[in-house]
């Protein structure tokens, strides 16, 4: 028999060109209850997590971001008021439901003026060459299924001197934080998917991905290896959450 390439999905192996579309299934699913889920979830702690974000991306007025797997749009809100009507903030996802909702409630919000949708995947980013002077993914890489190709994608994109931040779940640094979150995360977390989002499955791929993504060390030397520089994270509630931040040569 032939050898099929596997990658995994939370903790089950599938065929690397399956991941997308398991991926895919998982946010079509939540993303009319994303944003609640969220903050039931952290107990509202993600918008502190963003917000240390927004603050290490250095970003100003006129400049040009790009919020690659950006959902529901929290980073792209807060970019749009900070570059202004001469700045530009592309939202981009690969799936159209998530998209769908960022782009509505922005609309909502009265933010859209600068801000641009696009659908599109982080492994081929569909813009030229030193483009942004700023790229964000948050919670987003854990779902990519070439890590490797979507860091190198990225450092492309982004304008010599750019700024790549990596917000994503990491390894919690002590041992009595891990159990608790380990209880938390694969007893909690399926019930809450359930009741709330209607769907336990995607909670315990959320759980099991975590798990399966490269801890701070790992990541920080991903980055590397793709060709970013000055590497350097900020652990964040005891490391649940790491902010990566690299430039671009
Ligand atoms: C957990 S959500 C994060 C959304 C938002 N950044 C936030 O922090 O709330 C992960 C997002 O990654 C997107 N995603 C998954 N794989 C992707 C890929 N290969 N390229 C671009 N986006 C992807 C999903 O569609 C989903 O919207």
């Amino acid at each position: 028999m032939k050898d099929r390439k596997t990658t995994h999905f939370g903790y089950r192996e599938v065929p690397v060109e399956e991941k997308a579309s398991r991926v895919a299934e998982v946010f079509h699913s939540v993303a009319s209850r994303y944003d609640l889920m969220n903050d039931l979830m952290s107990g509202g702690v993600h918008r502190l997590w963003k917000r240390f974000t927004i603050e290490l991306s250095g970003a100003r007025p006129g400049q040009t971001i790009l919020d690659i797997a950006g959902g529901t749009g929290d980073l792209t809100a807060r970019f749009s008021r900070i570059v202004g009507a001469e700045g530009q903030v592309v939202l981009a996802d690969i799936n159209e439901s998530m998209l769908k909702v960022g782009r509505d409630r922005l609309l909502d919000r009265g933010i859209a003026g600068n801000v641009v949708p696009v659908q599109a995947d982080a492994q081929y980013l569909p813009f030229p060459d030193n483009t942004f002077d700023c790229i964000t993914i948050a919670f987003g890489l854990r779902n990519v299924t070439d890590k490797d190709l979507a860091l190198r994608s990225m450092l492309r994109v982004l304008k010599p001197g750019g700024r790549l931040l990596v917000l994503e779940f990491s390894k919690p640094q002590s041992k009595l934080l891990e159990k608790v979150y380990d209880q938390y995360s694969f007893r909690l977390l399926p019930t809450m998917g359930r009741l709330i989002a209607g769907d336990a499955e995607s909670y315990r791929y959320l759980a099991e991905s975590i798990r399966m993504h490269p801890d701070q060390e790992a990541l920080l030397g991903m980055m590397r290896e793709a060709g970013f520089v000055d590497c350097e994270y900020h652990n964040m509630t005891g490391g649940i959450v790491a902010l990566h931040k690299g430039l671009k040569p």
